[in-house]
């Protein structure tokens, strides 16, 4: 029998019209679009109806699927008592997970897999996710819950419930375009395990709760906190150098660099940089960028004939500081714009299913003779 890969490298799962990475040219397309152009023409709104629908949608399409999504952005009754009898100790990746679990104990019909089902439980989760995660920052920090705002964007809603006021619109379109870039990524492993789960014909609450599970990995989308955490432990742009150094001569990884299939400087990157570079200068934090400048050249000139560049992690870390996160929601915001993604996978999947069931090579012993507990 031959064996795959490991950790599937190279491995193709499933055909999908959703998205496409060239690793070696740097490239990512959401359906055929550049991702600089999303970034820079679109809006986290459209860019979820293009990856539902493949396509982008006309003006009167766009205004339906936002006001369908915005009318939403409060869940169910019953979920704002659950967030606030929660643990306020509690890791907001840890409550998203179980937040988006129980959003399925407040659906009727939560088993229904039918395309119409699948797509208005995706809506219900996209929309119910920012508030999930600024209500139990609020609650955690003692302040009272702002409720959503439907008048307002993804993007400019998020960040009103969580600071109680509505963002600048710098702020806000810097938001947005993070929720752009986070959309979606082809058969990364939080997809894969959302594309795995609903192939046994699960439901959608399961398949997105264990892809959140899934992406919280420090090796995933927990790497732009390992950047922040990596920043903050860096005193100064002039100690930047030997940090980064020391880490390499000692072999530890250096979180927000190398990719699976990336072997140049991820497309995302390039965006987030000039995020962060700007939004840095905005918000007095030239010095963190200045730092995190210094370590992508020292990285550079280590690693780079590796292949090991800054990845989507890297520059989002400076970039959600600067737009005032507290570092442990920089996952769940990964989370919150994945959401996207894996929901498109998870209705794609659905279109045409069959069940995922590899096989493993068996390599341990065979005819063991048991013997009894006393004996043992
Ligand atoms: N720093 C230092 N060395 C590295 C790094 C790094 N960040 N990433 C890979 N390497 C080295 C690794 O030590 C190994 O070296 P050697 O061949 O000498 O043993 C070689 O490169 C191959 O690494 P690998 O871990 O086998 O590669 P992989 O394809 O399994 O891992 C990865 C990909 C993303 C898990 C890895 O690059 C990594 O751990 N990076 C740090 C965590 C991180 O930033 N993750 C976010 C990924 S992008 C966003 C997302 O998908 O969520």
């Amino acid at each position: 029998m031959t064996t795959a890969p490991k950790g599937l490298e190279g491995v193709i799962a499933a055909e999908s019209t959703i998205s496409f990475i060239d690793g070696a040219e740097g490239v990512l397309e959401y359906v055929g679009h550049a991702i600089g152009d999303l970034a820079q023409h679109s809006t986290f709104e459209e860019t979820v109806y293009l990856l539902w629908n493949q396509r982008l949608p006309t003006r009167s399409e766009l205004a339906d699927f936002s006001a369908a999504l915005r009318e939403r952005y409060e869940p169910p009754a019953g979920m704002r008592e659950l967030i606030t009898s929660l643990p306020k100790s509690a890791e907001p990746m840890h409550v998203l997970r179980t937040m988006v679990s129980a959003l399925s104990m407040h659906d009727s019909s939560p088993n229904d897999n039918d395309p119409g089902s699948a797509r208005s439980k995706a809506l219900n989760i996209l929309a119910s996710t920012p508030t999930i995660v600024a209500y139990f920052d609020r609650h955690r920090r003692g302040l009272d819950l702002v409720a959503p705002d439907s008048s307002l964007s993804y993007a400019e809603n998020f960040l009103y419930m969580l600071n109680g006021e509505k963002p600048t619109e710098t702020m806000a379109r810097a938001f947005d375009i993070c929720m752009i870039l986070h959309a979606d990524h082809t058969l990364n492993n939080s997809t894969f395990a959302a594309r795995v789960i609903i192939s046994t014909m699960s439901d959608v609450y399961s398949a997105l709760t264990g892809a959140i599970g899934s992406l919280r990995g420090p090796l995933h989308g927990g790497a732009n906190e390992g950047v922040m955490h990596m920043l903050n432990e860096i005193p100064s742009v002039e100690e930047a150098e030997s940090y980064i150094m020391g880490k390499i001569e000692r072999k530890e990884k250096i979180m927000g660099f190398g990719h699976r299939v990336y072997k140049t400087k991820d497309p995302r990157a390039f965006a987030l940089q000039g995020l962060a570079e700007r939004l840095a200068s905005d918000t007095g934090n030239q010095d963190l960028y200045a730092k995190s400048h210094k370590i992508e050249l020292v990285m550079e000139r280590e690693l780079g004939a590796k292949g090991i560049y800054p990845n989507v992690d890297f520059y989002s870390a400076t970039t959600y500081h600067c737009i005032g996160l507290k570092l442990d929601l920089f996952t769940p915001m990964f989370a919150m714009s994945r959401v996207a993604g894996w929901s498109g996978h998870v209705i794609e999947q659905l279109e045409d299913n069959r069940l995922y069931r590899p096989k493993a090579k068996y390599v341990g012993p065979h005819a063991v003779e048991y013997v009894p507990i006393e004996q043992r």
